[in-house]
C-alpha cells in the first residue's frame, strides 16, 4: 500500500500566517503540522509516501522532510496546480505514483493518534473496497463535514456532504483507504455545486457497491480550518504529548 498526504491549497482562512508559507508547515506544539499525518502513515507501516503540495511551497517541504530517511520511508513530492479541484481531484493526480497499488490518503492538517496498522494489514488482503474514518461530534457540529450514518452494527447507511439536517453526529474525517480502482471511480466523477470533485461522492461509489467500511476515531483535530482551531490543536497536542498519548 502506498501513502498520500494532501498538503496543497491556499489556506486563505489562516492569513496572514499563510501568505509566505503553506499551512501544513505551521507549528503544532513542537513540530510542523505535516509531521503528524506523516507519522500516522509511517506507524501504519507504509513505506512509500507522496506529499502533494502547492507549486510555491514544494521546495520548503523537500527542505524539511528530504528523502524520508529520518522517518525510515521513501518520500516523493508532487504539485497540485489547481488548488480548488477538490480532494478527489487531488487523489486522482497520484495515479502514476500508486502504480496499481492500494492507497491510504490523509489530509495534511488531520491529527489523530489512532493506530492504522491493523486496519492497513487487513485491508492489504482484500482485493476491493475502501475505508473511511468517522468521529463523533457534539450537537449538530457534524453538519460542517461529510456526515456518516451507520446502523447498530456499524454498517454504513449513508454519507452526505455538509447536510443541513445531519442524520447522525458522526463526521467524516480526512483519512481514507482505497483499492486500486479508486482512479477509475474518480474519472467518472462530476464536479459538485462548489465546483469540486468531492471525496464524499467518491466514497459513495464504494457505498453503493457495498464495499465501504467505517472505523471510528476517539479523537481527531482538523487543525487548519481557522486560527482558533490552530490554537486548539497546539494546546491539545501539547497535552497529548505530555500525557504520552501522541
Ligand atoms: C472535506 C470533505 C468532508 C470531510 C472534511 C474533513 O471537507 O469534503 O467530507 O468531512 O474534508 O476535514 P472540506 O474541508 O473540503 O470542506
Amino acid at each position: 500500500m502506498k501513502g498520500l498526504i494532501l498538503a496543497g491549497g491556499l489556506a486563505t482562512r489562516l492569513r496572514p500566517l499563510t501568505w509566505v508559507t503553506n499551512k501544513h508547515l505551521l507549528p503544532i506544539y513542537n513540530k510542523p503540522m505535516i509531521y503528524y499525518p506523516l507519522q500516522s502513515l509511517v506507524n501504519a507501516g507504509i513505506k512509500e509516501i507522496l506529499i502533494s503540495t502547492s507549486p510555491d511551497h514544494a521546495g520548503q517541504f523537500a527542505n524539511l522532510l528530504k528523502g524520508g530517511d529520518q522517518f525510515g520511508v521513501k518520500l516523493y513530492y508532487s504539485v497540485q496546480e489547481n488548488p480548488k479541484g477538490g480532494i478527489a481531484h487531488a487523489i486522482g493526480l497520484a495515479e502514476e505514483f500508486a502504480k496499481g497499488d492500494q492507497i491510504a490518503v490523509i489530509l495534511g492538517d488531520n491529527i489523530f493518534s489512532y493506530n492504522l496498522k491493523p486496519i492497513v494489514e487487513k485491508f492489504k488482503k482484500q482485493d476491493k473496497g475502501a475505508m473511511i474514518f468517522g468521529i463523533k461530534m457534539p450537537g449538530m457540529e457534524s453538519k460542517h463535514y461529510g456526515v456518516i450514518e451507520i446502523d447498530s452494527v456499524g454498517k454504513i447507511i449513508s454519507i452526505v456532504e455538509k447536510p443541513e439536517n445531519p442524520k447522525s453526529n458522526i463526521a467524516q474525517t480526512g483519512i481514507y483507504i482505497y483499492d486500486k480502482r479508486v482512479f477509475d471511480f474518480i474519472r467518472k466523477q462530476k464536479p459538485s455545486a462548489r465546483g469540486e470533485l468531492e471525496v464524499t461522492d467518491l466514497n459513495n461509489f464504494y457505498l453503493k457497491e457495498g464495499t465501504l467500511e467505517c472505523g471510528l476515531l476517539d479523537w481527531w483535530i482538523d487543525a487548519g480550518t481557522s486560527h482558533d482551531e490552530l490554537l486548539h490543536a497546539n494546546n491539545l497536542v501539547a497535552e497529548k504529548v505530555r500525557l504520552g498519548q501522541l
